[in-house]
């Protein structure tokens, strides 16, 4: 049988898919390896939201071609959103890649492997057995290709995901769950709505399923994945199968949003799902969902929230641009003033909540007028952090087309390093409020044996990319020998915290449990504790 090496750029639910690749794999019989070199099947799970994520796959690609034409026998892969936004041309460009698959067409995969296999093994292989290593939603038009999402097997391959017998010793106790694919919204820079097609909202049922057989199996952690998360609705009694279990469902239109319907007992809204899982799945000691979307998001979602203690409280609501004109130009379908007006909801709800963002420097027309407004909103707002991004011209979407991108390269550098030393002091602040306060943690990494080295190891492992030259300080400075093994983990607001495991605690024995921790010093992307509990929570 075959060994494969599966790479993942991008985002959650890249990595959601690529999960759910390899239990399908394995569970016919493939093997994995971590290295490259070891391997005979490359797959490369690939991201077209920024140009810089589809370069560096591109160099895997031709790093591989390199080996092919030195006489390897490789089988190499494109998977996700570069092969469905470049279709088959890719395979004339480089022919060093054998097949390409959708991210909605995952569950063909093995096929395709398979009949790269057989046309290697023909002498002559004909035009039709290119067409037989190609699986993409890319042809059809989005509606009828979101038809066929409802009725194709990648609900299946969600339901069947492998799940591990050794995770629930393996520490790995988090595990992300979809419950809506697509996206309808169409912001006019973005690649999403076109690579992976229309909303379609899974049953209730099966998330639930999912949950419990998820938690069954020692996870502990459930992140919920939607590209517009609390656009979760699924109307019941519409679309059953004769079984009696119901179909993934296309996603209504934004005016549903608009007169909600609330006490609709036909209507399972995302507030519902959230009560639901939390309700029907105990063993979960956290639930938590991304992404966001600032509009539509009802105080139902709030309020179950604020009712329910295992709902994490943390948000990431992109806003993008703190200017209305480039929010306009964006589509996003909001305002600055709606945006604070929801962000004060959340905090006035949820004292304690943690919101996190993304931004957009460099739009076309960006003004230095447009900038110091987002500059304002990031001030107005306590993020803890947000993402930046260099607009990056993406083929196929309005911007592209509408908008020159004429904010020059240096000019989206300069701002985009201005916005990450801001957001560093923001962040300084919303860590510094929890100095002197307890907090549950999730500990999820070993993060250094050797306490010297603690500070720099904490802060390259954390997630978040400060740009160059910004570290982390901490204010906690004074070591205890005692204390020899550093861990790091989350916060129910996803704040990043490391502590110390005193020598007589085994570090390993914490990995995948949740331990309460005295905040004592903190940074722009971290906290830093100290260990109340001398042995892990059951
Ligand atoms: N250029 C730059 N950033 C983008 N994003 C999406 N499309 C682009 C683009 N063309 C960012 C948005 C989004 C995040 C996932 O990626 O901020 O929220
Ligand atoms: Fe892209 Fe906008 Fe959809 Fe997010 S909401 S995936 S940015 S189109």
């Amino acid at each position: 049988m075959k060994t494969v090496y599966l790479e993942t750029f991008g985002c959650q639910m890249n990595e959601l898919d690529s999960e759910l690749v390899r239990g399908h794999l394995e569970s016919l019989g493939y093997g994995f390896t971590p290295r490259p070199d070891d391997a005979d099947v490359l797959l490369f799970n690939t991201c077209s939201v920024r140009e810089h994520a589809e370069s560096k796959a591109y160099s895997r690609v031709g790093i591989v071609g390199k080996r092919k034409k030195a006489g390897e026998n490789l089988i190499l892969g494109v998977l996700g959103c570069m092969a469905e936004r470049d279709g088959i041309d890719m395979l004339r460009r480089y022919p060093q890649i054998d097949l390409l698959c959708g991210p909605g067409e995952l569950d063909k995969l093995p096929m395709l492997i398979d009949n790269v296999v057989r046309t290697a093994a023909q002498a002559s292989p004909s035009a039709d057995d290119v067409q037989d290593r190609v699986a993409l939603a890319g042809n059809t038009s989005r509606r009828s290709a979101a038809l066929s999402a409802t009725a194709d097997d990648l609900e299946t391959l969600d339901l069947a995901r492998a799940f591990d017998p050794d995770r629930a010793t393996s520490g790995v106790r988090s595990a992300y769950v979809r419950i809506t694919r697509g996206c309808n919204k169409f912001c006019t820079y973005c690649v999403v709505p076109y690579t992976r097609g229309a909303e379609v909202h899974r049953p209730p049922d099966s998330i639930v399923e999912e949950c419990q057989r998820l938690a069954a199996s020692g996870v502990i952690e459930v992140t919920l994945l939607g590209q517009t998360v609390n656009h979760y609705r699924y109307t019941h009694g519409v679309a059953v199968t004769l079984d009696g279990r119901e179909q993934p469902q296309i996603g209504p239109g934004l005016s549903a949003f608009r007169n909600e319907p609330v006490g609709d007992a036909n209507l399972t809204t995302f507030a519902k799902l959230l009560a639901r899982i939390h309700d029907e799945v105990p063993e979960l000691a956290r639930i938590r969902f991304l992404t966001s979307y600032p509009k539509d998001f009802g105080g139902d979602v709030l309020e179950v929230m604020a009712s329910r203690p295992r709902i994490c409280r943390y948000l990431h609501v992109p806003v993008q641009s703190g200017s209305n004109r480039i929010l306009k130009l964006m589509n996003r379908g909001y305002t600055v003033e709606e945006y604070l007006e929801f962000t004060d909801r959340v905090l006035e709800v949820l004292p304690d909540a943690s919101i996190a963002g993304d931004i957009i420097v460099g739009f076309p027309t960006e003004t230095d007028e447009d900038f110091e407004l987002t500059k304002q909103l990031l001030r107005r707002v306590p993020f803890k952090n947000n993402f930046i991004f260099k607009y990056s011209p993406r083929p196929g979407t309005t911007a592209i087309d509408r908008f020159e991108d004429d904010v020059p390269l240096e000019v989206k550098k300069l701002r985009n390093n201005e916005l990450l030393t801001l957001q560093a002091e923001i962040g300084a602040a919303v860590h510094a409020d929890w100095v002197g306060r307890e907090v549950d943690v999730l500990v999820e990494r070993i993060t250094n044996r050797s306490p010297a080295n603690a500070e720099t190891a904490s802060a390259a492992d954390s997630r978040i990319s400060l740009g160059s030259g910004l570290t982390s300080r901490s204010t906690a400075s004074v070591r205890d020998p005692e204390l020899a093994v550093q861990v790091s983990g989350r916060t129910s607001g996803d704040l990043i915290t490391v502590f110390e495991v005193p020598s007589r605690v085994e570090a390993e024995q914490l990995l995948g449990t949740i331990i309460r921790v005295r905040i004592e010093g903190s940074g722009p992307l971290l906290l830093r504790g100290r260990m109340i509990d001398s042995a892990p929570a059951p």
